[in-house]
């Protein structure tokens, strides 16, 4: 089947190993160097065809012979294909290639733009379509190889890969990487800066700029428990270490899965470790994802539903049924958002098998994947009961490890193993708008409570100093914010930012969701903080909300602050924001 985002016909002749030898230059902004494919000629074809972006191609060699490469004409957003001679029995090309300063999948940091100030900083985001940008490769998430590496920096920085990573700085520069796990392109991953290791357990650290590594570490203490919770549930962990890198803010994201090292965001950082659910979700990945991986980007949803359902188990495990429940209940909130802004106009896109052909991958990244996924499965453990759904998830990442799922291979082998799920609609839940009836509605006693207060606040029967916010966690604030309506008085929101300082709040999904809501009442010191959180931060699930607010209650500064901050943006972000800001 030929993947609807990639040129490469893998049937033919595919990569088996890659080796890197890369030079990362800081002053012009480009990687350079070249890459040895090892591959598998398997229909003794005459091409080999790689996926590339922006790439320069310099010699290229099959075996120890010099050949001319056809670089095809450029198909947006998919890149140039490249055409490379090969003979029935190559085992070896080499591609000597620099990237573009422009390069999709990097970001290329001036020292300013990191917490220290000093160094310049590199990172690269492959999913989903960008690792082209930076090496010539076969870019579906149905192939893989393995690889290895050798990256030169400049002295003084640490270069990190989804890989078998350094614990300290080389004094040359330069690194060496192993990766003996056959994994897909959008896993590759590199980041370069001044770094250093903490160790959290015999298996689990974490990486981070030095002035932030404690507090890093502090937060992330949880973490060998989550993956003990995790190997508990779904089968032993393919993957040696498991470490966490911490990015500047303009990364992108909240987390990236890349294998052995999930990048993550520095948001999430709250002091008091109730965003961690992030880090299960990464986690998790190393079975859904990792493990079985979508055979392609239309397939998504098998990576990110069955990925939040066993965040959710993961935190289940560790702080009880009520805690997960809090979550659920605010995905559920987040899926009917998303539903009433798709369905009138973008229906099909609702549906959990995406028709992403001819389109940017990156339209179906939204909350249909993550959360009607994630109910779809609930629906499944209601109906066959807990202890089917286990089992038949462990069995399912046993016999598919390291391969590529389907939907429709999906669906076979569900009702193969568990034939009750044939009841479940699942020609509704799979091809079909919206949200089947069967869909189990959450519950979560936790916000019972929070309701009931604010009710009482809203009602004038209690004052705020009354309140028992003491246990709160991020997701019952978050909960009372969503829950606030549009009609409080000015002074009523003042006593509320008086009481819990929301607009200088140090948690950005806290601060976020107050700003979404105060901006619209005309809070006035809500603009001067989106205005710096906006500078700071580069977290698309955070620039949407915030530009559309203010775009919708204060057009003119969503101009002047986004003119400001979109050099520091990631490409990712610069592209929604683009679109949604009709900036030329
Ligand atoms: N793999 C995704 C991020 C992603 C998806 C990048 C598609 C590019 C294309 C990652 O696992 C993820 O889902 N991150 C979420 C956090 C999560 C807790 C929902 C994010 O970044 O917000
Ligand atoms: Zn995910």
């Amino acid at each position: 089947m030929q993947d609807p985002h990639s040129f490469a016909r893998p049937q033919e002749a595919c990569i088996t190993h890659l080796e890197l030898d890369l030079e990362l230059d800081f002053e012009q902004k480009i990687i350079r160097g070249q890459v040895l494919l090892h591959i598998e000629n398997r229909t003794a074809t005459e091409v080999l065809v790689l996926d590339t972006q922006g790439l320069s191609i310099g010699a290229v060699f099959q075996e120890e012979e010099e050949v001319v490469p056809r670089l095809m004409p450029d198909v947006t957003p998919l890149g140039q294909a490249l055409h490379i001679p090969i003979r029935p029995d190559t085992r070896r090309v080499k591609i000597f290639y620099e990237t573009a300063p422009q390069a999709e999948a990097l970001q290329w940091l001036e020292p300013h733009q990191t917490e220290g100030g000093q160094h310049p900083f590199l990172f690269t985001q492959s999913q989903a379509i960008l690792a082209r940008s930076w090496i010539p490769c076969q870019d579906g998430p149905g192939m893989r190889f393995t690889y290895s590496a050798r990256i030169k920096v400049p002295p003084g920085l640490m270069a990190l890969m989804s890989a078998e990573n350094p614990a300290r700085i080389s004094p040359s520069g330069l690194y060496s990487f192993e990766m003996p796990q056959p994994i897909p392109a959008y896993l590759l991953a590199l980041a370069v800066g001044r770094l250093e290791f903490a160790p959290i357990s015999e298996q689990v650290g974490v990486y981070a700029e030095p002035n932030s590594l404690d507090a890093a570490r502090q937060e992330f203490e949880e973490v060998p428990a989550m993956l003990m919770a995790a190997a508990q549930l779904y089968g032993s962990y393919a993957w040696g270490r498991y470490d966490l890198l911490v990015l500047p803010p303009s990364f992108p994201f909240g987390g990236m899965e890349n294998p052995r090292i999930t990048f993550t965001t520095p948001t999430i950082i709250a002091g008091d470790r109730s965003l961690t659910s992030l880090i299960a979700h990464e986690l998790a990945h190393s079975w859904s994802g990792n493990l079985v991986t979508n055979a392609t980007w239309n397939d998504f949803w098998l990576n990110e539903g069955f990925t939040v359902y066993f965040e959710r188990r993961i935190m289940e495990a560790l702080y009880g049924p009520e805690y997960a429940e809090m979550l659920a209940f605010l995905g559920y909130q987040d899926l009917q958002n998303t539903l009433a802004e798709l369905l009138p106009h973008r229906s099909h896109d609702t549906h959990l098998k995406l028709a992403l052909k001819g389109r940017n991958p990156d339209e179906g990244v939204n909350d249909i994947a993550y959360e009607k996924g994630f109910f779809l499965i609930k629906c499944l453990e209601a109906h066959v009961g807990r202890p089917a759904l286990d089992e038949f998830l462990k069995q399912y990442f046993a016999d598919h490890a390291f391969a590529a799922m389907d939907t429709e291979q999906f669906i076979r082998y569900l009702v193969q193993k568990l034939p009750a799920a044939v009841s479940l609609n699942l020609e509704e839940w799979i091809y079909q708008p919206g949200l089947p009836a069967n869909c189990p509605v959450p519950q979560a006693k936790r916000f019972l409570a929070v309701q009931a207060q604010q009710t009482a606040w809203l009602n004038a029967e209690i004052d705020l100093k009354e309140l028992q916010v003491k246990h709160w966690t991020s997701h019952e604030w978050l909960y009372w914010i969503r829950g606030l309506p549009p009609t409080l008085r000015p002074a009523q929101i003042e006593s509320l930012d008086q009481a819990f300082g929301f607009t200088q709040s140090g948690n950005a999904e806290i601060l976020c969701a107050w700003l979404t809501w105060a901006l619209p009442q005309h809070y006035a010191p809500a603009l001067e903080a989106v205005s710096q959180f906006l500078q700071k931060v580069g977290r698309r699930k955070f620039l949407r909300p915030l530009y559309r607010a203010l775009l919708t209650h204060y057009p003119e500064q969503a101009r002047a602050i986004y003119q400001k901050a979109r050099s520091g943006y990631h490409f990712v972000s610069v592209h929604t924001l683009d679109k949604m800001l009709a900036w030329e």
